[in-house]
Order: C-alpha cells, then structure tokens, then sequence
C-alpha cells in the first residue's frame, strides 16, 4: 500500500502543487486547508507523514503541529513544516512546536521528495513492535439514533476482520434488548448476563473468556440475548469498564455493539472506546440527532468520533453526502448502500452479509471500512494486531 501523506495549506495552488509532487512518486495524497480540518483528517486517516504550511488564517501550523503532538492517536505521526518564511526563528519555534523537519518554499521537486523519503524511512524503521503484552484496541459503533443499522455494522466489521486475518470478538453491550445474537443464529446466547450477575471484583479477563460463544464463522462473540429481564441486572458503569479492560486482553480487536445515542452506560464509557464510529441515515432527523451527539462528544475531548459511516444509502434521493458533511461538520469515511433484501437474508441465515454474499457492494462497502480502520487501530494495539 502506496504511504499516505497529509498536505496543509490554506492555499490551493501550493496545495495542488505538492500534492502532484508528491503523487507522482507514488504517495496517496489527502489534503487539508487549514488548521481544524487537519486536526480531523489527521485523526481520520492516520497518514503516514504531514507536510504543514505554517502561514494560515484561522489556526497557524505550529499551533497544529502541538495539538496533533498532544493527542495520542497523531503524536508519533512525523510533520514537516512548509513555509515560505526562512527566518532561522521560525525553525526553532518549529522544532519546538514538534516538528521533525522543515522545508521552505518555494522548494525544489526533488527536495521535497528525498526529504519525505527520508523521514518515512526514519519513522517506517522506529515501528518496531512494542514489547511486554500488548493489548487489544477497543472500537465502538454507535448509533446516531436507533434502527441505523449499528448492530448489523458492528457484526460485519468483525466479520470482516476475521476474514482479514484478525482475531476480533463482538461484543453487544444492550442487555437485554441484545439484537447481535439475533442476527447471528445464536439468539439464546446471554454471556454477558452471565459475566455481570458475578460480584463486580469477578468480572476479568478469565471469567469474560468463558461466556465468549464462537459463531459458525469462528467470530467470537459476547452476547446479551433479547430476555427483557435481564435489563433489571446491575450494570454500572465501573462494571462496563472493568469489562471493556478484560475484553483487551481477549479481542484483536474487539467491537462494541454501544446501540443508539448515549445512556449512563455508554456516556461512561466511551472515553475507554480507541475508535468510536458513529453510524448515521442520509435523512435530517438522524443527522440532527448525529450533531447533537457529536456536539455532546466533542465536550470530552475534541474530535472523539473518529469515523462517520452513512448507512442504508441510495443513489436517487437523500442529502447528498457533501451536504451530511457539511451538518456533521465531520468527514464521512464510508457510505454504505442500501440492500434491504441481502440484510434480510443474512439475518435469516444468520450469517453476516460480508460472509453470507463477499461479492455484493454493500459487503465490499463494509470489507473496505474494516481495512481502513487496520492502522487506526495497530498504532494502539502495539503492533500485533
Ligand atoms: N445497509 C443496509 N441496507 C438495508 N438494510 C439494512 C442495512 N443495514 C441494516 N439494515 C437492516 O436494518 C434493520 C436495522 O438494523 P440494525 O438492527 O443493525 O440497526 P440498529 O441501529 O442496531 O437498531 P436498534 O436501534 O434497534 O438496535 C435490520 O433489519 C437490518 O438488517
Ligand atoms: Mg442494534
């Protein structure tokens, strides 16, 4: 896969300019013009490298360069500053804002590729696996609103995973209302009911291990089945998270069912989710209920939804996609087609779609979306996921 690389600058000339450059040594390009959109992207795409001009209007680069090194998920990505400044004053405050080097303009075609080289080499040799044992990512599907599809997504992205070589469990976390078992055949399974109904010191790695029930597909699950009784055990949500640190140790990764909007459980523990993604429907109810979530989100952390997915899409009618954007003030990552009658059958098969038909759209769709959440989620896991 060709390296992926971030250019920002607030002008579109330069922008264009570099991104040829840089495409016609074969980087994957995505760009950004300005500040609070690279901070998104970045933590969208995860890229191997940005290229940050410093000079913008609305937040300048250094300013950008010391949030993506404040966050976690960006602090080890390398940046080069780009700008038309050579004052050695600039450098410093480069450096010290953290950038790995610097480059100014206008600059040569073939500097600017040796010096992307070389800090992709640089980075791509300090990748070495981290030692002592590492843990599994964590990665949430929520719902903008009910009935979106998260469960079938959280479903098929593991499935999905498992056919890629990981060894991911799902996990449906709405006890009783458990809809993942349904879908899958298994709809007696309550291994969740089963870990929460021990004493809250209990609930560990061992004890989860033993309510995990394979699928058919060898996709391990952690269920709660659709007795309605079983909302009325005690879930608090120290238990969630006691829960969520054992899972860790089980799945690579695992995939959280966390249902639709945000209740005391989820609220809580959707700080302990590495990537959190946020299913919405291309129709105004469901993206204002999307805002507001993610307007509620964004009060614990910036950016806390990493990936938006529209579900159920077709062609012909609905908000356009730029037009979900634009309400979300959030890139969408992946569209997912409407395909009522495969959902249908899958479900009666209870097989997931991307097993049950791999060649439809809607699975390529979602096989595509599990790919791209690979280095979103290595860079946590340690590198042996
Ligand atoms: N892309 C799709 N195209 C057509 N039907 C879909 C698609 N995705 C999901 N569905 C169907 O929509 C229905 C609702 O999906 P699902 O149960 O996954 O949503 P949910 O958001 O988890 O709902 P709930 O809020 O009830 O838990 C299911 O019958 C499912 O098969
Ligand atoms: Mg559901």
């Amino acid at each position: 896969m060709p390296e992926k690389i971030l250019v920002v600058d607030d002008d579109v000339d330069s922008l264009k300019l570099i991104g040829l450059m840089l495409q016609k040594n074969g980087y994957e390009v995505i760009a950004a013009n300005n500040g609070s959109r690279a901070l998104q992207k970045a933590v969208a795409e995860i890229p191997d490298l940005i290229i940050l001009d410093v000079m913008m209007p609305d937040m300048n680069g250094y300013e950008v360069c010391r949030r993506l090194r404040a966050n976690p998920d960006t602090q080890n990505i390398p940046i080069i500053m780009f700008t038309a400044k050579t004052l050695i004053d600039d450098k410093v405050a480069g450096f010290e804002a953290g950038a790995d080097d610097y480059l100014t303009k206008p600059t040569h075609p073939a500097e600017l590729a040796s010096r992307v080289r070389a800090i992709l080499a640089r980075s791509s040799s300090g990748k070495q696996p981290k030692k002592g044992p590492s843990k599994g990512a964590t990665i949430g599907v929520i719902g903008a609103k009910g009935g979106v599809g998260t469960t079938t997504l959280a479903i098929n992205l593991g499935a999905a995973m498992l056919q890629q070589g990981d060894d991911p469990i799902i996990c449906d976390l709405r006890l009783g209302q458990g809809s993942m078992g349904l879908f899958l055949g298994m709809g007696r399974s309550h291994g969740l009911a089963n870990v929460l109904r021990r004493s809250p010191q209990d609930i560990r790695t061992e004890t989860i291990e033993g309510e995990i029930v394979t699928h058919a597909s060898g996709l391990r699950t952690l269920l709660s089945s659709a007795h309605p009784r079983e909302m009325e055990i005690k879930f608090t949500p120290d238990m969630a998270s006691a829960l969520i640190e054992g899972l860790r140790q089980l799945g690579r990764p695992t995939v959280f069912d966390l249902g639709a909007g945000l209740n005391r459980i989820t609220a809580h523990i959707q700080r302990q989710m590495d990537k959190l993604i946020l299913i919405v429907e291309p129709n105004t109810p469901t993206l204002t209920m999307a805002r507001e979530l993610i307007n509620d989100l964004a009060t614990e952390g910036a950016g806390r939804i990493n990936v938006a997915v529209v579900n159920r899409a077709q062609s012909s009618l609905q908000t356009p996609w730029h037009e979900v954007e634009k309400i979300l003030g959030q890139d969408i990552r992946a569209i997912i087609s409407a395909a009522p009658e495969l959902a249908f059958q899958s479900i009666e098969a209870g097989t997931p779609i991307v097993l049950y038909q791999p060649n439809a759209i809607v699975a390529s769709q979602m096989i595509k979306l599990a790919e791209d959440m690979k280095p979103r989620i290595r860079s946590i896991a340690g590198g042996d996921s």
